[in-house]
């Protein structure tokens, strides 16, 4: 009931079209109810009393109410559909619009393959129920209500004897109601799962085929798919056992019909034209009934659908614009770390241990800082706090003695240019993937970009240049030329903060050198940090923190660490015999 009622609000706003819909429908079903009784003119007035211009005049309404019928309709199915869209629209631009807010933490346990098919084909169900389904269960229901009205009023002991039937189609559909329900919640959710597969399937093709399990991937894919077959055969066995019975209780109605009617015909309680009229009447009783059955089927399927979607637009949004939230435009880059303890939101914060354990440091505007530590430390964590992907659990981060979580989200956002551990490319043309955060960008500034990060010679051979597509996810790129792509785009944006989460971890060291040599100029002015497990990556670096296992345990200049006997000089001297051997 619920969310039937969530679900009328999305309909409030077609309010004028609904009520065109309702008011033609209620005058078609006033036109089927009239039809009959006309019929039944025409036999009494007309033919048994051979009166030729009464049967053509009568006849000549009918024609005219039949054509004037399906004008109605067509008003009527446009409107319907109309209103049925219009709230498929505002739902999908609403879920679409949350799922961009979502955090992080959100998209980190979500499955996009749920999160398709919720957007599709359960919002599709929806849609069914509004623009059709709803309003064909309203003209069921007054066709059967007037229709009986009509008949008791005509011949009351015939309808309430032929109507004995009636009962036993309710107790079928009510059965039947009862039991699809959970049918549709389980298709609705297995669709989800389907779709899942699919998705990680093609997504993570490449894992697929190199370790040779398709015919693994098959199986599960077959699995998920048998299961999707056998709940819906399930509801098929539902609905072949369920309608037929409805259809010979159907048929008994009008055999019912016309044993009391000719009955009551024969003992002249009932003129030949209401015993014409009533076997037509039956129609308006039967088919409300059988339509009922696919009604109730539309009804099922958006009521468990309706709250998949409603769930995803129900997630709160947990790290969200500040109301008056401060302007970044002046922003420098002085960035403090403040006692920072960090866990993720699915972490048990009393038992588990924090990502980031109780880290402070500074780093003044301009300054190149290097942040070090093994695989698994929380250098990404760290940075992600920064940009607020996520936000701290103790502590907190400023930028120029500001919180970050005070500053005007996208703003904080923009102006700290990250390249990321795993690029992720659009399929666009290298410059659109380069002028991504920066779409005004000219063609020389996005040729700079691209120079400053090694990457524009590439470009120029490329068969189209600039304009070369490049595929999904960057297909056609290397590793290390997607991140200079990134990195490129970053430096476009020409933020006060610079972050180089393992930026040139897959390119060579003499590449890696020539990037650096080239940013030596981009980082001038500008907080930069940089992410990495080679020492190489930060030669340049003012200064270098060192993190183990979530905290802070070295923090000094490149000759200071090197004095010491921690991480760094243990990682300079691992490296260093490396490079000798
Ligand atoms: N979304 C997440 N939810 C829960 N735990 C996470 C999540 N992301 C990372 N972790 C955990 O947090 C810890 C720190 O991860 P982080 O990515 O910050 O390490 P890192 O220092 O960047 O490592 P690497 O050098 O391999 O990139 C890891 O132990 C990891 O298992
Ligand atoms: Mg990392």
């Amino acid at each position: 009931m619920k969310t039937l009622l969530r679900i009328m609000i999305y309909v409030r706003p077609n309010a004028k079209w609904v009520i065109l819909a309702i008011t033609i429908m209620i005058m078609a079903t006033i036109f089927d109810l009239v039809a009959p009784w006309i019929l039944g003119q025409i036999f009494d007035e007309g033919i048994s009393k051979r009166n030729m211009s009464v049967v053509i005049g009568l006849t000549l309404a009918l024609a005219g109410i039949q054509a004037l019928k399906s004008i109605g309709m067509f008003v009527q199915g446009y409107s319907q559909e109309l209103v049925g869209q219009n709230v498929v629209f505002k739902l999908r631009k609403e879920l679409y619009e949350h799922l961009q807010r979502l955090s992080f933490s959100y998209f980190d346990r979500a499955q996009t393959g749920q999160l398709m098919s919720r957007m599709t084909g359960d919002i599709e169900a929806v849609k069914n129920f509004v623009g059709f389904g709803a309003m064909n269960l309203f003209t069921g229901m007054l066709t059967f209500l007037g229709t009986t009205i009509f008949m008791m009023t005509m011949q009351w002991k015939v309808t309430v004897i032929s109507l004995i039937t009636i009962p036993f189609i309710l107790f079928v559909l009510f059965r039947f109601n009862h039991r699809v329900g959970p049918a549709w919640s389980n298709i609705r959710e297995q669709m989800g799962r389907l779709t899942t597969t699919l998705q990680e399937n093609i997504s993570g093709i490449r894992v697929v085929k190199s370790f040779a399990t398709e015919s693994v991937e098959q199986r599960k894919f077959a699995q998920r798919n048998e299961q999707n077959f056998d709940t819906n055969m399930d509801r098929a066995k539902l609905e072949a056992k369920a309608f037929p019975l409805m259809g010979l209780y159907g048929g008994l109605t009008f055999v019912m019909m016309i044993w009391i009617g000719a009955i009551f015909v024969v003992r002249g309680e009932m003129s030949l034209g209401t015993f014409m009229a009533f076997q037509w009447y039956t129609w308006g009783i039967i088919w409300p009934l059988n339509m009922l059955g696919w009604q109730i089927n539309i009804f099922q399927q958006a009521i468990k659908a309706a709250p998949r979607v409603f769930e995803v637009l129900d997630t709160p949004i947990d790290i969200d614009n500040p109301a008056d939230g401060v302007n970044t435009a002046n922003m420098s880059g002085n960035v403090v770390f403040d006692r920072v303890t960090f866990h993720f939101a699915d972490q048990d914060v009393s038992k588990e241990k924090p990502i980031l354990d109780q880290v402070s440091f500074r780093v003044k505007q301009g300054e190149v800082i290097g942040v070090l530590g093994a695989t698994g430390s929380g250098k990404s964590s760290l940075i992600g706090l920064l940009s607020r992907f996520y936000d701290v659990t103790d502590g907190s981060v400023q930028i120029d003695g500001i919180d970050v979580r005070e500053y005007e989200l996208g703003g904080l956002r923009r102006s700290i240019g990250i390249v990321p551990q795993e690029t992720f490319l659009f399929s666009a043309s290298i410059r659109d993937n380069i002028a991504y955060g920066f779409p005004e960008a000219t063609q020389e500034q996005i040729e700079d970009a691209a120079r400053k990060s090694q990457i524009h010679s590439f470009i120029e051979t490329m068969p189209e240049g600039y304009d070369t597509r490049i595929g999904e996810r960057g297909v056609g790129l290397s590793g290390g030329q997607r991140q200079r792509v990134a990195l490129a785009r970053a430096i476009l944006m020409d933020p006060p903060i610079l972050v180089l989460d393992e930026a040139t971890a897959s390119v060579d060291t003499a590449t890696e050198s020539a990037i650096h040599e080239a940013l030596l100029e981009v980082m001038k002015g500008r907080t930069t940090f940089i992410i990495a497990q080679r020492l190489s990556s930060i030669q340049h670096a003012d200064r270098i923190i060192v993190l183990e296992n979530g905290r802070l345990t070295e923090e000094g200049t490149h000759k200071e660490l090197n004095e010491g006997s921690g991480f760094f000089r243990q990682l300079f001297d691992r490296q260093k015999q490396i490079a000798h051997q």
